[in-house]
């Protein structure tokens, strides 16, 4: 028996008089990656909003191994063990690596009024614990987090999340700014901290990203899920049909015919 680590039942939400999520049931087991998959407006950042504590369903509910959980605040859900790294980076662009790694946990030396910072002890740890990902370009952890790549940041926030031993990863479309090789960094990174156990939440609008990682998806349509099948129930075609709603097949088609052209799955 696995049972779900992240349950969602009927999940509604509304702002005001606009409706944005309707009616979610979702569920992600540890060793699992749950892909989300939807249009631009679909809904997907709200969704995690809900699931990481920044904002409350207006009606449903949400389990953490089989216990109704309600976050007060994104801090809530992340002692919960729920980590979310947010569209967009997240990340702090002035901040040294080890630094950033250990925003709100610092380790310290000393004690009273004598602590302080240990940067040679955090940034031994950030480095690790981003070359223990494969990344082992990151090697100063002195460097800026500005510095780094799309993919490296996305590489550091992930590791920082498997260090602080979340249960549940929330990546929110973690590849949509990234180039092809880039992006398979990140897959695979994704892939490593499954294997630990850890359930993820993969956001996408790329098929054939959530093709390559997934082993659960949902298809999310203007708020409400249009689909839910595991791994190997649809072909790439099924799902690009799903998300678009059996509108603009051909332009659709052609368009990731010659993206599959060029690149190829990794
Ligand atoms: N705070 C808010 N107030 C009103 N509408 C919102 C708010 N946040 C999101 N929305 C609306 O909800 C819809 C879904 O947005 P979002 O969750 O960001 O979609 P996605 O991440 O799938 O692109 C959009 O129409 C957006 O304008
Ligand atoms: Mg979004």
């Amino acid at each position: 028996m696995n049972p779900p680590l992240l349950k969602l039942t009927n999940v509604n939400k509304s702002f005001g008089p606009i409706d944005v999520l309707y009616d979610i049931s979702l569920e992600v087991k540890a060793g699992e990656v749950l892909c989300l998959l939807g249009d631009n407006g679909a809904g997907k950042s709200t969704l995690i909003r809900i699931m990481s504590g920044v904002h409350t369903p207006t009606s449903g509910t949400i389990e953490m191994n089989g216990k109704v959980v309600a976050f007060k605040s994104p801090r809530d859900a992340s002692e919960h063990g729920i980590a979310t790294v947010h569209q967009f980076g997240g990340t702090f662009p002035l901040m040294s690596i080890g630094r950033s790694f250990f925003v709100g946990a610092e380790p310290t030396k000393g004690w009273g009024p004598f602590k302080r910072f240990d940067r040679v002890r955090a940034n031994d740890i950030a480095v690790k614990a981003v070359q223990g990902l494969g990344i082992t370009r990151i090697d100063d952890g002195d460097r800026l987090v500005g510095g780094l790549s799309g993919g490296e940041r996305q590489a550091l926030a992930i590791a920082r999340a498997v260090h602080f031993g979340a249960s549940v990863l929330i990546l929110d479309e973690p590849t949509a700014a990234l180039g092809v090789k880039e992006a398979a960094h990140v897959l695979r990174i994704v892939l490593q901290a499954r294997r630990k156990g850890i359930a993820v939440i993969f956001i996408t609008h790329n098929v054939v990203h959530a093709l390559t990682v997934g082993d659960h998806f949902a298809v999310l349509i203007r708020g409400a899920k249009a689909a839910d099948f595991k791994k190997g129930e649809k072909s790439r075609e099924e799902i690009t049909d799903l998300m678009a709603g059996g509108e603009h097949m051909a332009e659709l088609e052609a368009e990731i015919e010659s993206y599959m052209a060029v690149h190829d799955a990794p």
